[in-house]
């Protein structure tokens, strides 16, 4: 049994969830849904911006069809995508995920980012200006109004479409902002989160407003130098899992590097969402409660903490003019 985290509004959360963020790496997300289900998972992480929502909707049918687990076993998130901040259209954005998913309920929904786009058109994720050139920009929605937004999220409680709802890539400002007039406050707010980035700024502000925290890159997100290579760029990414301290750490347990990652950021009562689809790392990513950290490991590994200096995401990179956003979180 996968321990859970128990929500402000009383829900429980499992501890780890499979991330699904570029989860259309030509591997069928169906099948790594399905195994990770059938593996033991019972949280699987989506949104509508990965354009898999179907994909996963049939992988949460083939477990469910098994007769091994039933839905109200599994906690499904999605997000609101950045081209649906605007109040009127969170509940199209919403029912289109459903629909996808062949869901009548989610049981997390997230606002994605707190940076609207324009919506150019449904399916266009990206919008941009001046795609495929070197002055290529998204093209932002300056006006993002998030009270406004969050009184239609909690319209979708409301609606029974949403079991709860919450945030992503909030900054403490931009959290206040909801707690302040929230009837129903966030109970997640997900953020880029590792062992080199362990955000004790944010974690600390969660806490004082009981909502929980969910880690997304807890590896350090390798899969990222793909997200580049379909740009015909190419980076360097910190390698976590090749890390001598972490290494130290798993030869201690004996258990991979990606397991004491996990184990780590679980400890520190924080849900993760590693991302894979391949089964034996489903697997193996799937099997971290069977060991302990102990203090000295623990203290090890909170001393690899960068701060905002190891942040890997760089969503300036990945968004070119994010931080012109008045609603820009770092
Ligand atoms: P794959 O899908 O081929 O397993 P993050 O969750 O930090 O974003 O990291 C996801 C990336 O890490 C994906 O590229 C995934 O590749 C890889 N990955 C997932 N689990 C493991 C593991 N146990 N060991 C090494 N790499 C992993």
């Amino acid at each position: 049994m996968t321990p859970s985290v128990q929500l402000s509004n009383g829900m429980q959360m499992p501890l780890l969830g499979l991330g699904c963020w570029q989860a259309d790496d030509g591997k069928d997300v169906a099948v790594a849904v399905e195994a990770a289900l059938l593996a033991g998972y019972r949280h699987i992480d989506t949104a509508y911006f990965y354009a898999n929502e179907a994909d996963v909707g049939r992988g949460i049918k083939a477990a469910i069809a098994t007769g091994k687990v039933k839905r109200s076993d599994i906690f499904v998130t999605t997000k609101l995508p950045p081209i649906g901040m605007r109040p009127e259209r969170v509940e199209k954005y919403l029912r289109k995920s459903l629909k996808a998913l062949d869901l009548d309920y989610i049981d997390l929904y997230l606002v994605h980012h707190p940076v609207g786009f324009e919506e150019v058109d449904e399916n266009d994720n990206m919008p941009l200006e001046n795609p495929g050139t070197d002055k290529e920009k998204v093209k932002f929605d300056f006006s993002t109004d998030l009270i406004a937004i969050w009184k239609k999220m909690e319209n979708m409680v409301e609606l029974g479409l949403a079991k709860t709802i919450g945030i992503s890539n909030f900054n403490p400002r931009q959290m206040r902002k909801i707690t302040a007039i929230a009837k129903i406050p966030p109970t997640v707010n997900q953020v880029e989160c590792h062992v080199y980035f362990q955000q004790k700024e944010l974690r600390e502000a969660c806490k004082q407003h009981n909502i929980a925290v969910t880690a997304y890159g807890p590896l350090g997100s390798p899969g990222r130098k793909l997200f580049y290579e379909k740009q015909g760029k190419t980076i360097e990414l910190p390698d976590l899992l090749r890390n001598p301290v972490v290494r130290l750490v798993s030869d201690k347990h004996e258990r991979s590097a990606a397991q004491v990652l996990l184990r780590f950021i679980t400890q520190e009562g924080i849900i993760v969402i590693p991302k894979s689809t391949n089964e034996s790392r489903i697997k193996q990513n799937g099997d971290i409660f069977s060991f302990e950290l102990d203090e000295v490991d623990r203290q090890a590994l909170r001393s690899l903490d960068q701060g905002v200096a190891g942040t890997i995401f760089k969503f300036a990179e990945i968004f070119p003019g994010y931080e012109e956003h008045p609603e820009c979180f770092f």
